[in-house]
């Protein structure tokens, strides 16, 4: 973006109505005409456009309306923004300052001019509680941002009153600093407070009041409160209150205002001893007030007094302020004598005294917010500072104050002329800029008129009041007469009819006017005795105000004029070390009206304000000069040729960058040591440049540093895992090297075991063996004969298994072994691990028959057996016989039971060591014979070979514990089985006819 784009930029979101006019002075094509002026301040204000400005100075003209231009979001809104990018506004010029203070971090104040009324203090506060809402913020600084906007209603209620002006008018000057801390935070802050006004605690004019504080107090004041302080809730009780008759205003809520202050004093951590100690002295003030004096015509006294009683509220015994109030101390010869007052002076003294309790008052309370408002750290702090000040005016008559206010204001003019005009055209002809003077009043011959050593007004309204005798206004006006006559800008009345028609101009002094009250100018009325007295009250902040050690010295204190004079002095050293920035209020009307614009009375301002002359003067001059090494360091990103380093000398390298940024030749100057930018939107153009630039450089140098650090993570990383593949591969390779070795030391043994095969088994080879042994057998597995019978697909055994040979070769001995280890075989499958005298029967072989007999049909096997009775389980021996049909139970070739295969249900057989079984039989018939229970010592024989011949491999059943029978068909039975040591068979004792128990041993 071009400088050119910016300005198109942000003069775009201007909206119609904010271009009314002109919102900068600056730009009036005829800067030098009044008229031109107030038309285009007239325009805006009736736009409720307030502010318009001149280069950076802000015109303020008080609308007396709300104008919702105040809000958060319009604080928002002019957060970070340069000064011409949005239409003017207190903010904007808030937010300037603040952020020129940061990237500076050097001082600034700003100050606040004009009438009364005209809306200064007003435009502090807003300062203030922009500052509060944008700054950053942390519990402690809210701390002390709650404190620097509370002590506001603090100062207002014991500096502020009522006058015809303005409701709420600031009698007092006030310069109050904002301390912030490298980051913009507002850490603390510092009031200094000039010439309260103090005569208006004892006299007000017809539509003014006295100090807010005491109308809040009557009457916000709670009961017992007021009840403790003697004080009545009625304000015309009091005659301190009534003289302009005007203790209520309907703009002024006294009472909400009493509940503020409250507040506010407990925030900033008054204790409740100090707030009782200060409402005793207000309350002793307003009691003081109505002290009577009455003439008394007893000896040594004029006069006595009435109504002292209640002034007890300081803590003096009433003799003391009796003999006080009425009589002064003087010294006679070598001691003192009381010497009693006329009614007028004691009156005086009366007033004198009420206006230094609340002078010094006021005094003591600012301190005690200093207090709360210090910043205890001693790190660097830059400042902003806040001058609301009382403005310039002439009245047709004068107090002595409006001639200090009025001085003030010259005072300040005075340094506005040093810090812009004067340095200003001598830096022009220092840096040799061409540059056509613009001629302006200098007020520094006004200043010295009035604070002149020896010579100037208040040296000789000192020298009136210290000389011996009755100084009055008149004999301060003749000295003056005499010796002011010949200075041009000094006039009195007199004068005035002696010159020529001369009108008046800023800074003529009319002295007739402020000579009103010469006897106001000195405070010495305050009698050493006034302090003595004073000085014994119990009061903590009396105690603090009138110290004893205050001299009471016999040489006459200073002059209020003269102490006025010093702190200004001060101010001006304050302010001189500081960059400035004006706000300068205008009133629109007398009237406090809302849209109306009197031209006489905004002219009248504009010209005491200066405002012409300051508009010339930034016409002609250039808004913004910097030396040019701060002006590369700053901007030198925004041209290639001087970004990073630029090798020439700085104002070569300003030139260069001037030139790429597109200045137009009549926008700049370059002096000898710095550049010259005539208008504020050039530099604000640049500064906008360089701020989108600033975020460009930001990211590339984020950038090269994000990279810088991921690589050195990414090397870390790397280095990391390089450290872990190392470790990883070495113990691979130890765990490969261990498994060379084993295989080695393994191949090594086989081969050995192989060349020892032959020899008898020994640790060389018995593992080479198992291995010959267990490969023949696994490859015999896969391919075994598909009968025992076939002779030739034998593999040949290793000649270590010998065994192998030999079952061959018993293999081969006949087709009858072949078939009786089948049968062998079948008897396994049906006992093996089932019945526990299986494993006896194995070695034992199987014969064809066990007897040889005769029979009808074929016997296919035969076998004696013992069959247990039926009824009587007695024992009866017989031959058990197997035909291809039917087993048949025979004695002595008597066929005494038959049993067809096919009626044959099953076999039982314990799992013990006995040679019971039971033949189960299909039977319906009740006559039939039951199961058969028999006993035979070739048990598993029989078995197998009933299971051949009777085709019934299925048919034997292995019982655990009591096998079930049929004594008859229909009729249970029971046979128990139980290990024992013998054999025993036995009918149950318990048992009835047709249930029966056998116990057998099972070795
Ligand atoms: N910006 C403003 N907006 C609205 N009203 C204002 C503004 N400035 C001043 N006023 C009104 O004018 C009155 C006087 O203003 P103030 O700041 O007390 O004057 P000064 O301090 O110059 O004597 C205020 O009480 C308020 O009513
Ligand atoms: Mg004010």
């Amino acid at each position: 973006m071009n400088l050119e784009d910016v300005v198109k930029v942000t003069t775009g979101s201007l909206t119609a109505r904010d271009r009314v006019g002109l919102q900068d002075f600056v730009l009036l094509e005829a800067y030098t005409s009044e008229s031109a002026f107030l038309e285009n301040l007239r325009k805006r204000f009736h736009e409720n456009l307030i502010y318009t400005y001149i280069g950076t100075l802000l015109v303020s003209v008080n609308p007396y309306k709300e104008l919702g231009i105040y809000t958060k979001k319009q604080m928002d809104i002019y957060m970070g923004v340069n000064l011409f990018e949005l239409p003017p506004h207190i903010y904007a010029l808030a937010d300037n300052v603040y952020r020129t203070m940061l990237t500076e971090s050097n001082n600034h104040f700003i100050l606040i001019s004009g009438e009364s009324g005209a809306g200064k203090t007003e435009a502090s506060k807003k300062i203030l509680q922009f500052y509060a809402v944008s700054c950053p913020s942390t519990k402690l600084m809210d701390n002390v941002r709650d404190r620097l906007l509370l002590s506001n209603p603090v100062l207002e209620a014991f500096g502020n009153a009522k006058t015809l002006k303005n409701d709420n008018s600031s009698r007092f000057g006030k310069y109050m600093d904002i301390q912030f801390d490298h980051v913009g935070g507002a850490v603390g802050g510092h009031i200094l407070s000039y010439l309260l006004e103090k005569s208006r605690v004892v006299h007000q004019n017809h539509g003014e009041r006295n100090f807010h504080i005491f109308y809040q107090l009557v009457e916000g004041g709670e009961e017992d409160l007021l009840r403790w302080l003697g004080l009545q809730r009625n304000c015309q009780q009091y005659s301190y209150l009534v003289q302009g008759e005007c203790a209520k205003v309907s703009s002024i809520n006294d009472k909400t205002d009493w509940k503020t202050v409250r507040k506010a004093l407990t925030v900033i951590e008054f204790s409740e001893s100090n707030v009782e100690s200060l409402f005793a002295i207000i309350a002793s003030v307003l009691h003081l007030g109505n002290v009577k004096f009455i003439a008394d015509s007893r000896e040594d006294r004029n006069i006595y007094t009435n109504g002292q009683s209640q002034l007890l509220l300081l803590g003096i015994p009433t003799q003391v302020i009796q003999v006080g109030l009425t009589h002064r101390k003087i010294a006679a010869r070598s001691e003192e004598v009381l010497s009693p007052f006329t009614i007028d002076h004691a009156v005086y003294a009366r007033d004198a005294l009420a206006k230094a309790i609340y002078g010094r008052t006021f005094t003591w309370l600012v301190n005690m917010l200093n207090e709360s408002l210090a910043n205890k750290d001693s790190s660097r702090k830059t400042v902003i500072g806040l001058l609301d000040i009382y403005g310039f005016e002439v009245f047709n008559v004068n107090s002595f104050e409006q001639f200090c206010i009025n001085y003030c204001n010259e005072k300040l003019q005075q340094l506005f002329i040093q810090l812009t005009l004067k340095s200003e055209q001598e830096e022009y002809e220092m840096e040799g800029i061409e540059w056509e003077p613009v001629p302006y009043f200098n007020n520094k011959i006004i200043c010295d008129l009035v604070e002149e050593k020896f010579k100037g007004i208040i040296a000789v309204l000192d020298e009136e009041c210290l000389r011996p005798g009755e100084a009055t206004d008149m004999t301060f006006l003749e000295k003056l007469e005499e010796k002011m006559a010949g200075h041009p800008h000094f006039i009195t009345h007199k004068l005035a009819d002696q010159k020529t028609r001369k009108t008046l101009e800023r800074g003529d002094f009319r002295l007739l006017h402020y000579a009103g009250e010469v006897t106001y100018c000195v405070d010495h009325v305050l009698t050493i005795f006034h302090l003595q007295v004073m000085r014994q009250s119990k009061n903590a902040i009396v105690q603090l105000c009138f110290p004893t050690t205050e001299p009471d010295s016999k040489k006459r204190p200073e002059t209020v004029a003269t102490q006025f004079k010093s702190s200004l002095v001060g101010l001006t050293e304050i302010l001189m070390s500081k960059e400035p920035w004006y706000v300068r209020c205008i009133k629109p009307n007398e009237g406090k009206q809302p849209g109306s614009f009197d031209d006489v009375l905004v002219r009248h301002q504009v010209k005491y304000l200066g405002l012409m002359e300051h508009l010339r003067v930034r016409r002609a001059g250039f808004a913004y000069r910097r030396r040019y090494q701060i002006f590369l360091q700053r901007y030198k990103p925004l041209c290639p040729d001087t970004w990073p380093n630029w090798k020439g000398t700085a104002a070569e390298g300003v030139q260069c960058l001037v030139k790429h940024l597109g200045f137009k030749p009549d926008e700049y100057k370059m002096g000898r040591t710095k550049i010259f930018i005539r208008h504020p939107r050039t530099l604000f153009a640049t500064e906008d440049a360089f701020e989108v630039c600033k975020h460009e450089l930001a990211t590339r140098i984020q950038a090269k540093y994000k990279g810088y650090r991921v690589k050195g993570h990414y090397m870390r990383q790397r280095e990391a895992a390089t450290t872990i593949e190392t470790c990883w591969r070495g113990l691979k390779a130890r765990r490969e090297r261990q498994k060379r070795a084993w295989a080695v030391k393994v191949i090594k043994k086989f081969i050995k075991g192989f060349m020892t095969r032959n020899q008898p088994v020994s640790v060389d080879n018995s593992e080479y063996l198992d291995y010959v042994r267990q490969n023949y057998l696994t490859r015999l597995k896969e391919s075994l004969p598909k009968t025992v019978l076939d002779q030739n697909t034998w593999l040949t055994p290793p000649p270590i298994m010998k065994e192998v040979s030999r079952l061959r070769m018993y293999l081969n001995s006949g087709a009858h072994v072949v078939l009786h280890l089948q049968i062998k075989g079948l008897t396994s499958s049906l006992f093996k691990g089932r019945k526990e005298n299986y494993p006896h029967s194995v070695s034992r072989p199987f014969v064809d028959t066990r007897i040889i007999i005769s029979f009808h049909a074929f016997p296919q096997y035969s076998v004696p057996v013992v069959k247990y009775d039926r009824n009587g389980f007695r024992p009866r021996f017989r031959q058990l016989i197997y035909t291809g049909t039917a087993a048949y139970l025979v004695e002595e070739a008597k066929i005494k039971q038959r049993v067809q295969f096919n009626q044959l249900k099953g076999v039982s057989v314990s799992n013990l060591s006995d040679n019971f079984f039971i033949l189960h039989i299909q039977s319906e018939d009740i006559k039939q014979k039951g199961d058969l229970v028999l006993q035979c010592d070739h048990i598993f024989e029989a078995l197998t070979k009933l299971c051949l011949v009777a085709n019934k491999e299925n048919c034997i059943n292995v019982v655990q514990g009591s096998i079930k029978f049929d004594i008859q068909p229909g009729r249970e039975g029971f046979v128990d089985f139980k290990s024992g040591q013998e054999t025993m068979i036995y009918r149950a004792k318990n048992g009835s006819n047709h249930l029966v128990l056998y116990g057998i041993n099972c070795t």
